[in-house]
């Protein structure tokens, strides 16, 4: 069993970004800016947001941080989006979900102009992906295209199961694998909530995509051997022994299943890690786009 490291991986893509924020730099050009709104006080969505600013600020881009109280009319979020839509020196937008009850998630995603929409979750990001033309890829599925290029995976010819069918993770998820080129060519299968003989499907696969939120749900009695395992899940499971109060858990029982796996994601420090640094590729990204 090898470790796919996404501690690891993900430093050094952000390394090589810092050093391309720097280079623009010094040619005088535009130094990237990422707005990130937070609407709320969910205690993940509040580290995953602090993780991505403070990895902006570690690679030379700028952040700007926007924090609201959950009771933030739908329509003052609109508001802020256009006025951040037509601010020229910011270059992606990323609104952290999930969002409160009255504030709809799908307008809150149309409202973000397609060029600064860094999270890759308008409608036009989504179908150029699905037409494998360029845009931007969600961060989650992208950096999951990264580390399997960072380990040289081979993909093509080789059945895939994505566990999932979210358009964050899943679907995008799907067709990335799916499509020709580098960490693609796979034959994919789709697996959801109504799947009949979700193991069977497991069972075929060599490339499993674990994206449901259920934690420890794919069990090693699930898996081919040699397998690479690819692990979405990051639930927190509360455990009064550590110090946090709680334990994050993925949805592979890691324990069981990593003895049969050629490659399988840790959780922390897989999946997580590369999200972050497909989040600065897609920002420095926005901001080449407006070089001239
Ligand atoms: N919530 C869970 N994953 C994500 C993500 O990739 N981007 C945003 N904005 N919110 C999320």
């Amino acid at each position: 069993m090898q470790l796919l490291d996404g501690k690891k991986a993900g430093q050094a893509i952000r390394e090589e970004i810092r050093l391309q924020v720097a280079q623009r730099l010094s040619e005088g050009k535009k130094q990237p800016h990422l707005a990130a709104i937070l609407i709320g006080h969910n205690g993940a969505s509040a580290t995953y947001v602090g993780a991505k600013v403070k990895a902006c600020e570690e690679a030379g881009i700028l952040s700007t941080l926007l924090h609201y109280e959950s009771d933030l009319p739908e329509h003052t979020l609109l508001e802020k989006i256009e006025s951040l839509n037509n601010d020229p020196d910011i270059d992606g937008i990323l609104v952290q979900l999930p969002l409160p009850k009255h504030i709809r998630e799908s307008a809150v995603i149309h409202a973000i102009e397609p060029s600064k929409d860094v999270d890759g979750f308008h409608p036009v990001n989504q179908g150029l992906l699905m037409q494998g033309q360029p845009g931007f890829i969600p961060a989650t599925p992208y950096g999951i295209q990264l580390l399997l290029q960072h380990y040289q995976i081979e993909t093509a010819g080789k059945e895939a199961v994505v566990i999932g069918r979210s358009n964050i993770v899943g679907r995008p998820m799907s067709v990335l694998l799916s499509q020709p080129g580098p960490v693609g060519n796979c034959t994919v299968t789709l697996c959801h909530s109504k799947t009949t003989d979700l193991a069977g499907h497991i069972r075929r696969a060599d490339i499993v995509v674990a994206a449901l939120g259920q934690p420890d749900f794919v069990q090693a009695n699930m898996i081919k051997p040699g397998a690479v395992v690819i692990d979405v899940g990051i639930t927190r499971v509360e455990n009064p022994t550590k110090k946090s109060g709680f334990e994050l858990k993925g949805d592979v029982d890691y324990t069981n299943v990593s003895p049969l796996c050629n490659w399988i994601t840790p959780v922390p420090g897989g999946v997580g890690p590369m999200t972050i640094a497909a989040l600065l590729k897609n920002t420095l990204q926005a901001c080449q786009q407006k070089d001239t």
